[in-house]
């Protein structure tokens, strides 16, 4: 049996599996079994409240499970597959309650991964897939940092590479006036306006976003923004040409690009984290395109609510 019947499998008798995207290693449940996706708080230990993303492999699956005013069918169009995740009223018979953490509305998104297209194929039910990160830590973009997060509780991995966009899927609501982001990622605010116009702020119950809890991200040493250099005993995530070198620094993109810092953000701070620093000091980083969603999961890094 190939991986993907194996994995297909798997789902299907509610077991666990690891599933690359392009922006970072999910969890991935049936998310029409409770049971299943229990299973995926549980390996997390993640807050039942907080709803998990269904995943498909069109749009025309999503519409199955998430009524998308033609706002939302004009964005998933533009962009899917990709890293947009869309919340739309739920239908029944799609991703169980406990999947929506008992919200009315459905988060959809067709990630822009060969494996990932070929399990949601294969599957044909939507694929509840939380990042495979146990909950509060960073967000695994490689195979082997999910098998370290939460591999004890999959039945399987599928092997992916390293994650294109290193970065979650940017939250969009379609349940207000105009489209909102609750969650910054890796489709930039200019990219969205570029195709609807304006959007709204985020209504105040967007606070129930996991990602908006302190110490979201965060690896076990402290984290001290905008730094320009690291003291005695620090890590340092640097940024651009011209930062300070040493066997404890990382330079997220030495050509100051967004995309190469935003790919490489999560595995830095891991690998960081490794020599067990006093904290990791991080540069500033520009909070243009990319940098809005970098600096957001870094300031969680460093525990900043809000
Ligand atoms: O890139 C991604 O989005 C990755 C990959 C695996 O696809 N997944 C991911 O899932 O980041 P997770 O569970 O870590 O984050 C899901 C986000 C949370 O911020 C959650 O609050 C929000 O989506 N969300 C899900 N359903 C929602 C809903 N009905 N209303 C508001 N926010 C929702
Ligand atoms: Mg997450």
């Amino acid at each position: 049996m190939n991986e993907i019947a194996a994995a297909t499998a798997a789902l299907a008798r509610g077991e666990l599996v690891i599933m690359p995207t392009e922006t970072v290693y999910g969890l991935a449940a049936d998310a029409r079994n409770p049971a299943a996706v229990a299973r995926v708080f549980e390996a997390k230990g993640r807050p039942r409240f907080n709803p998990l993303i269904a995943h498909v492999p069109d749009l025309a699956a999503a519409m199955k499970i998430a009524e998308l005013p033609s706002l939302g069918v004009t964005l998933a169009q533009a962009f899917w597959p990709g890293p947009l995740t869309l919340i739309g009223k739920a239908r029944p018979g799609g991703a169980c309650d406990l999947a929506r953490g008992g919200l009315d509305s459905v988060a959809v998104r067709v990630p822009d991964h060969p494996v990932a297209l070929a399990l949601l194929q294969a599957f044909g039910g939507p694929v509840a897939a939380p990042s495979a990160n146990r909950s509060g830590r960073p967000s695994p973009t490689r195979m082997r940092d999910a098998l370290e997060e939460t591999g004890g509780s999959a039945a399987l991995a599928l092997e992916g590479g390293d994650c294109r966009v290193g970065l979650e899927s940017t939250v969009v609501s379609l349940l207000g006036e105009r489209p909102a982001i609750l969650r910054a990622g890796g489709l930039t605010r200019g990219e969205l306006i570029s195709v609807v116009g304006e959007l709204e702020e985020a209504p105040a119950d967007a606070l129930r976003s996991p990602g908006r809890l302190a110490l979201h991200y965060a690896p076990d040493a402290p984290v001290r923004l905008n730094a320009r250099s690291p003291e005695p005993g620090e890590a340092f995530l640097a940024f651009g040409p011209n930062a300070p070198q040493g066997e404890r620094v990382w330079n997220l993109s030495v050509t100051a690009d967004l995309r190469e810092a935003a790919a490489r953000l999560f595995a830095c701070l891991r690998e960081a984290d490794r020599t067990r620093p006093t904290a990791i000091a991080v540069a500033p980083v520009p909070h243009h395109g990319l940098g809005e969603a970098i600096n957001d999961r870094l300031r969680r890094a460093a525990g900043y609510r809000g």
